[in-house]
This record gives C-alpha cells, sequence and structure tokens, in this order.
C-alpha cells in the first residue's frame, strides 16, 4: 500500500479536491431530513391559515430543492476528481511496471510466468484505481453520514441513542466476521485469474501448433478446467458478501421500526412532534447505510490490498542484470573470450549445462559450433548479450568482462539471429529496420542483399512495402530467417551470433550467404551454431561441443584428424546425403 501512496503524491490538489467537494454534498444530505420535519411540522400540520401553509410547504420546498441542486453538484464535482485522481495514478503505475517488466531478465520473467504479468499489469491495477476512487469519496462520505447522523439523532431526542447504542454493535460484529473469512480469498482470485490468463495466452500464441496437432479439445479443457476453478473462488467471495446486505437490511428495519416506537411514545407524552420522528428515520438510515458502506468498503480494500501486494512484487524486483560500472568501456574489436565458464540454468535442479568452457573467438574470424541437439549451444552464445550470466568463469568481450558493460553498449554490438525468428506485424522493411530505425533505404537492401533476401523481397507485389502478418505467419521458415538475418546485419554488430538460423535454407543459398559474409563483413566475428557440417565446413575453426564441453577444437581438416565425435558426425551426415 505504500507504493499506492507514493503513487498518489503527485495528484495530491485532485485527491484533496475529491472529498472536499464530497462534503458538500452529505452536507446537504444531512440538512435535507431537518427542512422535511418543518415542512411537516410548520407546513402541512401548521396551526396557521390554510393558504399560509400552502406558502411556507412551497418555499421550504423550494430550499430543498437548491440545496439538492447544491449537493448535485459537490457529488458531481466529487466524482470528477476522483476519477481523475485514480486514472493518472493507474496510467502512472501501469508505466512503471510495464517498464519494469522489459527490463526483468529471462529468468525473472519466466519466475513470474507470462501470464500472471499481464493480470498484474491489467486487472490488479484496475482494482487498486477503484479502491482510490472510491476511498477518496467514500471514506469522507461514511465518516461524515456515520458522525453527522448520529450528532442530528441525537439532538432530535437522547432516548434514539438506545436504538444506536443496540443496532451498531450488532451492523458491526456482522461485517467484521463476515469479511475477515472473504479478505483472503481475494488475493486467491487474482492467482485463479493469472492461471486463467496464462492458458488463454499460450493458446492463442501457440494456435497453431494446438491445431496441427488437434489439440483444441484437450486445450478447451484445459481452459474450462481454470475457468471454473476461477468462478468457483468467485462464488466463495459472492455467497459470503451476498449475505452481508441482507442480514444488515433486517438489523436496518428493525431500528426503523425501533425508531418509530420511541418516537410515537415521545409524541404521544407530546416531547416531540410528528416531523421529528421522520427526520429520525432518514437519519437512523443514513447511519446505518453509512455502516453497510464500510462493509463495502472493507471489500475494496481487502481486493485492493492484495492486489497491491503483487503489483509490489513486480515494481520491487530488481533486474538480475543490470548494468555494469565500467561505463565508458566499448565494444571496438569484437573478440569474445570464455574463460572456464561453467552455467546452469536457475531451475534445472542445479546441474550444469555448460561445464569448464574455454573458448577464443578473434575479430573477423568464422567460429562454428556444432554439437547434438540439447548439448548447451544456445546456452552458450545466450552467456554473450547476457540473456542469462554465466554461474562461473568469466565471459569477455575485448578483454572486459560482459558483466562490466552497459546493457545496451554491450546488445548493441552484439547481433543475435535466434533460433526460433520472431517477426512482428508491419511491412518488410520495418521488420528489417529493427535493426536500426534511421537506416536509409539503400542500407536496408543491403542488409537484405548480403541476408540473401532480397530477391524474394523483389518477388513480393509491394516489395519492401509488402506487409507481413503477425509473427512473420505469411512467410515461409526459410524466408523468416533471412529476414531475421538481415534484420541483425542492419545494426552494424561486431559480433554477429547466427543460432541455427540457416537450417531452413537449402545448401547453395546457405554457400551465397556465406560468402557473402565474409565479403562484406570483414572484420565482424561471426559465432555460428548449426547441425549440419556442411553448414560449418567453411569457418575458421570449429567447437565441437559434447554433453556441454569441448571436446574438440580446429578446422575442418584438423578434426577429421584429431576428433573421433567430429569424424562421426561427418561420416553419418555425408551417408545420409548419399555421397
Ligand atoms: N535448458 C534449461 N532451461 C532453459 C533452456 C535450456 O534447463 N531455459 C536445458 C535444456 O533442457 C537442455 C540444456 O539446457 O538440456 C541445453 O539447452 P540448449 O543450450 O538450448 O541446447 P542446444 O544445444 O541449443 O539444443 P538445440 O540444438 O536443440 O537447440
Ligand atoms: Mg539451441
Amino acid at each position: 500500500m505504500k507504493k499506492v501512496i507514493k503513487y498518489l503524491r503527485p495528484y495530491w490538489v485532485f485527491a484533496l479536491l475529491c472529498p472536499l467537494a464530497m462534503i458538500l454534498e452529505v452536507a446537504m444530505d444531512l440538512v435535507q431530513p431537518q427542512l422535511m420535519s418543518d415542512i411537516i411540522n410548520n407546513g402541512i400540520l401548521g396551526s396557521g391559515p390554510m393558504d399560509e401553509n400552502l406558502a411556507y410547504v412551497v418555499k421550504t420546498g423550494l430550499f430543498m430543492l437548491m440545496y439538492s441542486l447544491i449537493g448535485c453538484a459537490g457529488g458531481i464535482a466529487s466524482a470528477a476528481f476522483g476519477t481523475v485522481t485514480a486514472q493518472k495514478l493507474g496510467n502512472d503505475m501501469r508505466k512503471d511496471t510495464f517498464n519494469k517488466v522489459m527490463h526483468l531478465s529471462f529468468q525473472q520473467t519466466d519466475k513470474f510466468t507470462t501470464g500472471s504479468l499481464v493480470t498484474r499489469l491489467t486487472n490488479d491495477i484496475t482494482q487498486i484505481q477503484q479502491f482510490v476512487a472510491m476511498s477518496l469519496r467514500m471514506f469522507v462520505r461514511t465518516g461524515m453520514q456515520f458522525i453527522g447522523g448520529i450528532a442530528c439523532l441525537l439532538m432530535l431526542n437522547v432516548n434514539f441513542g438506545l436504538v444506536i447504542a443496540v443496532s451498531l454493535p450488532v451492523q458491526l460484529a456482522v461485517v467484521t466476521l463476515i469479511m475477515r473469512r472473504a479478505a483472503p480469498l481475494f488475493g486467491i482470485v487474482q492467482d485463479k485469474l493469472d492461471k486463467v490468463n496464462s492458458v488463454v495466452q499460450e493458446n492463442v500464441t501457440g494456435a497453431r501448433v494446438v491445431k496441427a496437432f488437434t489439440r483444441e479439445e484437450y486445450e478447451i479443457d484445459r481452459f474450462d478446467r481454470a475457468n471454473t476453478d476461477l468462478m468457483t473462488t468467485n462464488l466463495r467471495v459472492q455467497r459470503l458478501i451476498a449475505i452481508l446486505n441482507p442480514i444488515l437490511m433486517v438489523v436496518m428495519n428493525a431500528s426503523v421500526i425501533a425508531i418509530i416506537l420511541i418516537g410515537g411514545l415521545q409524541v404521544e407524552a407530546r416531547a416531540m412532534d410528528v416531523g421529528s420522528v421522520m427526520a429520525a428515520v432518514t437519519y437512523i438510515t443514513q447511519i446505518l447505510m453509512s455502516v453497510m458502506m464500510v462493509g463495502m468498503m472493507f471489500q475494496q480494500v481487502s481486493r485492493a490490498m492484495a492486489s497491491a501486494k503483487r503489483v509490489e512484487e513486480v515494481l520491487d524486483t530488481q533486474p538480475v542484470i543490470a548494468d555494469g560500472d565500467s561505463a565508458d568501456s566499448e565494444i571496438t574489436e569484437g573478440r569474445v573470450e570464455f574463460k572456464n565458464v561453467s552455467f546452469s540454468y536457475p531451475g534445472f535442479g542445479g546441474k550444469p549445462v555448460l561445464k569448464s568452457i574455454n573458448l577464443t573467438a578473434e575479430p573477423g574470424q568464422m567460429i562454428a559450433v556444432l554439437g547434438s541437439t540439447g548439448c548447451g549451444k544456445t546456452s552458450l552464445v545466450n552467456l554473450i548479450p547476457r540473456f542469462y550470466d554465466c554461474t562461473e568463469g568469466e565471459v569477455l568481450i575485448d578483454g572486459v568482462n560482459v558483466k562490466d558493460y552497459e546493457i545496451d553498449k554491450l546488445r548493441g554490438k552484439v547481433g543475435v539471429v535466434l533460433q526460433k525468428s520472431e517477426l512482428f506485424s508491419g511491412t518488410v522493411s520495418e521488420n528489417i529496420r529493427w535493426g536500426d530505425d534511421g537506416a536509409p533505404d539503400d542500407e536496408v537492401h543491403r542488409a537484405a542483399e548480403i541476408a540473401q533476401a532480397d530477391s524474394f523481397i523483389q518477388g513480393f507485389n509491394e516489395g519492401y512495402d509488402t506487409m507481413i502478418s503477425e509473427k512473420g505467419a505469411s512467410l515461409s521458415g526459410g524466408q523468416k530467417q533471412r529476414m531475421s538475418i538481415a534484420r541483425a546485419i542492419l545494426k552494424k554488430p561486431k559480433i554477429l551470433i547466427f543460432d541455427d538460423s540457416t537450417s531452413a535454407l537449402d545448401l547453395s543459398t546457405e554457400a551465397k550467404l556465406h560468402a557473402a559474409l565474409r565479403e562484406n563483413l570483414k572484420d565482424v566475428t561471426v559465432i555460428m551454431i548449426a547441425q549440419r557440417i556442411a553448414s560449418v565446413m567453411r569457418a575458421d575453426k570449429i567447437a565441437v561441443i559434447d554433453n556441454g564441453t569441448i571436446c574438440a577444437f580446429g578446422t575442418h581438416a584438423e578434426l577429421m584428424e584429431t576428433s573421433d565425435v567430429y569424424r562421426d558426425i561427418y561420416y553419418s551426415q555425408m551417408k545420409e546425403e548419399g555421397v
């Protein structure tokens, strides 16, 4: 909740005006019963002549109308100030939370799960907004109605105090009892909502796979379970709340009857007039209504507290991968060194995925990384742009530990073509310009040419202005890979990493790509992961990875002489291709 107050601070003027306007509305509400009592006593039941009585009714009635218009204006102003405060606060909070999410490292987003982050950014912040808008108005309203109502009631007749003395404790006891049971459920509701969002998110993004495996029924079932779970918890909350108001209504009606009873006796004894009894009925209703409001507010407070805790969890997370100290270190050459690097994923039972890796890639060299699936190739290259940090040893670029660079400077010089090509909806050139928004057209074309993408792009009806649908669904696998390569080249990196990014290209296109890279990116260090020997034969050096360690390192010719593992892979692949 501390954070909510911090976000409220910039809008303190609105936050103050809101309850002030509300005071006006409630004050008018408190005056009304008194005027009504006057109309009854001096107008309707007045002792003067008929037309004088009528004139009194009209005059006082006009006053009542005027007061209620003033009250109405106060109410509108209060609602407006409250809404503005809540919307602005929510907007700031959402912006900061989104910012935080963008800077979390992979392992942290993995921990929160995408679905939960979505709920926190949307639904949880909305809960907080609703709470702020309501509490700014209701705390004042309820308090004034409660205290003012009691004061007015006692001023009419102290005997009414007896009714308050009985009904208030009963109402408060009911509210406390029910809210204590409901409060813990609000957090659970949000967690269940996370689950629903996770399933939706996974299935919407993975719609193609779901269809390909005809898993619709299974996934609908999975969604059903999460959804029903959410409903059940919500119903448990709502059941509790549903019994709250009717019970409070019974107490309220009983109190009204008691007031009429006591009032009647007082009128009989000529200690009170009828109008005042009517006013007393209105006051007791206002007082007990305000207790009902407290019940509602409890609900909102517990909801908002649960949500605030969840949003604060995100806001308070410190990105584990943060900028290093040497702000002025720049990558100028692109020499990559792994020194005794070991690495394990946090959730992998601490089992090392990479063990004591030593490897150097000189500027301008093309180093290939070869190895069976799951041996740790992607994990190895992920350490260079610090997608993850190594657990032991150090990764150096130009002799400086990657952890010491500013993240933006580091990632700005390392181009990565991921194993899975991710494109975005937009035109071809917009997608390539992800590498550098400001690049002129000829540079974009040049990058596409090197990536062997220019020819197929020219073949599209609208060339570089062709729209690509979401996630690049309108392109073939090999086209997507080449677009991703063009995007990375446009960035003019010093180090270029290909993570199995040519797997969908035929051998001749791949050979042309290699030749173009050699010719155009002479001083760029290229690290190329591949499964096919044919893809790595032309590299300056080849590192063969087996089970998280480098088991052989050298040129193709050297490895053919010295490494059994390499020779095995070579012959098995040559056999497959029928050579
Ligand atoms: N792994 C993990 N957590 C991740 C990613 C990977 O625990 N977030 C594990 C995998 O289960 C695998 C090992 O790390 O056993 C190495 O994974 P990776 O480096 O991705 O293997 P690659 O060699 O890149 O495999 P592939 O050729 O299939 O891409
Ligand atoms: Mg991989």
